[in-house]
């Protein structure tokens, strides 16, 4: 049995505990407030503030775990290598979530060293540096804080009038000390896809089938695998989400994330953890969802196969209001529907636009997959947050 340390409690790591608890291992879950989802089925917790390095510090110390799992970004992730140096396996690894909490480290990676393709991009670190480099890669494009997650601080500049407006929220919305931002080319995508890829100790890197999603508000709404595409674009997609991966070493899901085209597949950005959208391999639609494959890579489990079960869709059911307790109206109603499932995520308090639990539904391997996200998408859509 491991002794995990899971920092950052959220749905997903409600479900990654579950996978764990399983497998007979021993979870410590860590977040800023008590009672978390994924604190409400692991063996202990505690509450930090993960991007404070001495609170960190001190519960490795305390826990002494084998094995450290970011779900989130918004950690003092710089201390990952001390604990890798300390004989701790960190997920993936030190690198793979040093890297990844901050824009410019992953994109710099894969666009210069990797050489994948992707957006066009600059990096800025004032009103004036953002409008030379918005000028330089043309409108319309994006700016993001180069450390942000769920949109924060997102914005899509139409022309040069928009740059003031751009760079303040931008700053608004960055976490922690760094005022930087990148401006991306905006592409012109066809649909975006989630390509969930698990790097193992032992064994090859394997692929779930791709899982399609869309995006608003900076979060995903609805999300749906497999995800139909050229094969020759997926071949494309999985040579780099192989490439991205492998270099940030270790083992454990990734999140990768590409924009497709006509013919085109840019690489966006991943999480080296699993993904929101990937919530939709819990509606039956793979022999292990994404939190069973991370529990067995990190364990260096084997993987014999990942299959694809079944289509599948899931919609998130979002409040909007704030609120303590939440209730909910029409979960009743929703489970009157075959192939239908309903997860609530047990959190605490409610605001708007929080996500407070999605709906599942599967189908057929071959069934029209826009009918299976619209009937997701309709049963959340009555499902209500009091
Ligand atoms: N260069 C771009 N061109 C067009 N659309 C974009 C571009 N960059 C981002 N987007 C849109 O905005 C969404 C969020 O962007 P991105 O994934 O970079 O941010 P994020 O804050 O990390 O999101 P999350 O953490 O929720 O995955 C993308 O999924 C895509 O829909
Ligand atoms: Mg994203």
């Amino acid at each position: 049995m491991k002794k995990i340390l899971l920092l950052g409690s959220g749905e997903l790591g409600k479900e990654f505990v579950i996978a764990c608890q399983r497998l007979g291992q021993y979870v410590v879950a860590v977040d800023r407030y008590a009672g978390a989802p994924a604190m409400q089925v692991a063996d202990d917790f505690e509450v930090i503030n993960m991007l404070d390095g001495k609170a960190l510090d001190a519960i490795v110390k305390k826990h002494q775990p084998d094995i450290i799992v970011p779900e989130i970004e918004a950690i003092r992730t710089e201390h990952f290598y001390d604990f890798e140096a300390q004989g701790i396996q960190v997920v993936p690894s030190a690198m793979g979530a040093n890297f990844t909490m901050n824009r410019k480290a992953i994109r710099d990676l894969a666009a210069q060293e990797l050489n994948l393709k992707t957006a066009d991009y600059q990096y800025a670190t004032s009103e004036s540096q953002l409008r030379m480099a918005a000028e330089s890669i043309g409108f319309p494009c994006v700016v993001k804080p180069l450390m942000s997650s769920s949109g924060k601080g997102q914005s899509v500049l139409k022309t040069a009038d928009d740059v003031a407006d751009a760079w303040n929220y931008a700053v608004e919305g960055s976490r922690g000390d760094i005022v930087e931002v990148i401006v991306e080319a905006f592409i012109d995508f066809q649909y975006e896809i989630t390509l969930l890829t698990v790097t193992q100790k032992e064994g090859p890197t394997l692929f779930c089938a791709p899982i399609g999603h869309v995006q608003e508000r900076g979060d995903y709404r609805q999300s749906w695998q497999p995800c139909p595409m050229k094969p020759e674009l997926l071949q494309k997609a999985q040579t780099m989400a192989k490439t991205v991966t492998e270099a940030l070493g270790g083992a454990g899901i990734f999140g990768v994330e590409f924009f497709i085209g006509e013919n085109d597949v840019w690489f966006s950005e991943l999480s080296p953890r699993p993904h929101d959208t990937g919530m939709v391999t819990l509606a039956q639609t793979q022999n292990l969802n994404q939190f069973e494959l991370h529990a067995r890579a990190i364990l260096g489990l084997p993987i014999p196969q990942i299959e694809l079960l079944h289509s599948g869709a899931s919609s998130v059911v979002l409040a909007d209001k704030e609120g303590e307790a939440p209730v909910f109206k029409g979960v009743k109603a929703a489970l009157t529907n075959v192939r239908t499932n309903v997860f609530l995520f047990g959190k605490p308090t409610q605001r708007p636009y929080r996500r407070m639990g999605v709906v599942m539904v599967y189908d057929e391997v071959d069934a029209d997959i826009q009918a299976v996200v619209a009937k997701a998408k309709n049963i959340a859509a009555d499902i209500k947050v009091l």
